[in-house]
């Protein structure tokens, strides 16, 4: 079972307008709600996929249960603590020049007893998983570190950890050695405080993600694929030219492709194969965190994956 953890979930609104002007009063010509959170496109990704997959956080509110009932909608698996606050929307703004304006609420509070009944949750559903996915930002009242200290617990059971955030808590999560990262340039800069360019830029940050004992690190590179190290070995992954819809959640779709093929045993390059089709497949959708499988199957044998010479 893939174990998924989404703690900031949120039902995001995409509305599509004309064009969007300060201060005026705007119709929109169609608005889609769907369940949002990083980590919710990794477990329909996953879902999607195949695998037996299980999401988990927090949930509250009429939004809360909106979003409950859509996941059972998508079949998806879940088990999320029920808080007081209501769960977040988002809202992204689609103008006919195709700009895209966001909106992003901050979450909702979460309390100690909250927290804790998370705590108890996720020590619950651990020993059932085999690969565990934490994905997306962290509730505002929620410590930072929470991701290392979810990292920690999953080690201990002999569960490997595949986390995808940003800012601090990525970085306090790398110090707690999860299994898998896969920031792209813009967090990998934020993260390191100085320009990601080059190829050999990104081989030398892949390498640094090793160094600090992290066993699969993937830098993604959009249209581009992605480098990847694991062990001793650095990997190029290119993917086809494709023409693309929307290419947000591609990175959480890449992330899902990860864990599927963890979770069946796939060879490595097998494994980044799936992953880059997954990521590539999403971007061919308007839906953020959505694939068609058949597109999947179809982009496995038009990725390349070649070694790089680690020297
Ligand atoms: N325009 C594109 N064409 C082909 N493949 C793409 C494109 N965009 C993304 N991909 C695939 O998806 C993978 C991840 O994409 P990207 O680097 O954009 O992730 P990201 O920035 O983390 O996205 P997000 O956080 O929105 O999910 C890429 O390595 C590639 O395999
Ligand atoms: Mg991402």
């Amino acid at each position: 079972m893939i174990l998924v953890i989404n703690l900031n979930a949120s039902l995001d609104k995409r509305y599509a307008l004309a064009e969007l002007t300060k201060g005026e009063v705007m119709r929109a010509d169609s608005v889609q709600n769907t369940p949002g959170g990083k980590g919710l496109h990794v477990a329909n990704v996953a879902t999607i996929l195949g695998a037996d997959t299980i999401a988990t956080g927090f949930l509250g509110g009429k939004t809360g249960e909106f979003i409950a009932e859509a996941l059972a909608g998508y079949g998806i698996r879940h088990d999320f603590v029920k808080i007081a606050g209501e769960t977040r929307s988002c809202l992204a703004i689609i103008t006919a020049d195709g700009a895209q304006t966001e909106i992003l609420e901050p979450g909702p509070p979460v309390s100690d007893a909250e927290l804790k009944s998370f705590r108890e949750k996720y020590a619950a559903l651990l020993p059932s998983a085999e690969v565990v996915v934490a994905s997306g930002s962290i509730p505002q009242d929620i410590d930072k570190g929470i991701y290392a200290d979810l990292i920690t617990a999953a080690k201990a059971a002999g569960k490997k950890f595949l986390l995808d955030t940003s800012g601090e808590a990525l970085k306090l999560g790398i110090a707690a050695q999860p299994y898998f990262i896969k920031p792209n340039k813009d967090e990998i800069e934020a993260l390191r405080g100085h320009r990601v360019d080059s190829e050999a830029e990104v081989i030398h940050e892949v390498k640094n993600f090793l160094a600090e004992g992290i066993g699969l690190a993937a830098v993604s590179l959009g249209a581009d694929g992605s480098i990847v190290g694991c062990g001793e070995q650095l990997y190029r992954v290119t993917v086809p030219r494709i023409k693309a819809v929307n290419p947000v959640g591609s990175g959480d779709s890449y992330v899902a492709g990860i864990a599927v093929g963890l979770s069946r045993g796939l060879e490595m390059t097998e494994t980044l194969r799936l992953s880059a089709a997954a990521g590539t497949a999403n971007a061919m959708e308007a839906e953020s965190g959505f694939v068609r499988k058949s597109t999947v199957e179809t982009l496995l044998t038009q990725i390349k994956v070649e070694a790089i010479d680690p020297t």
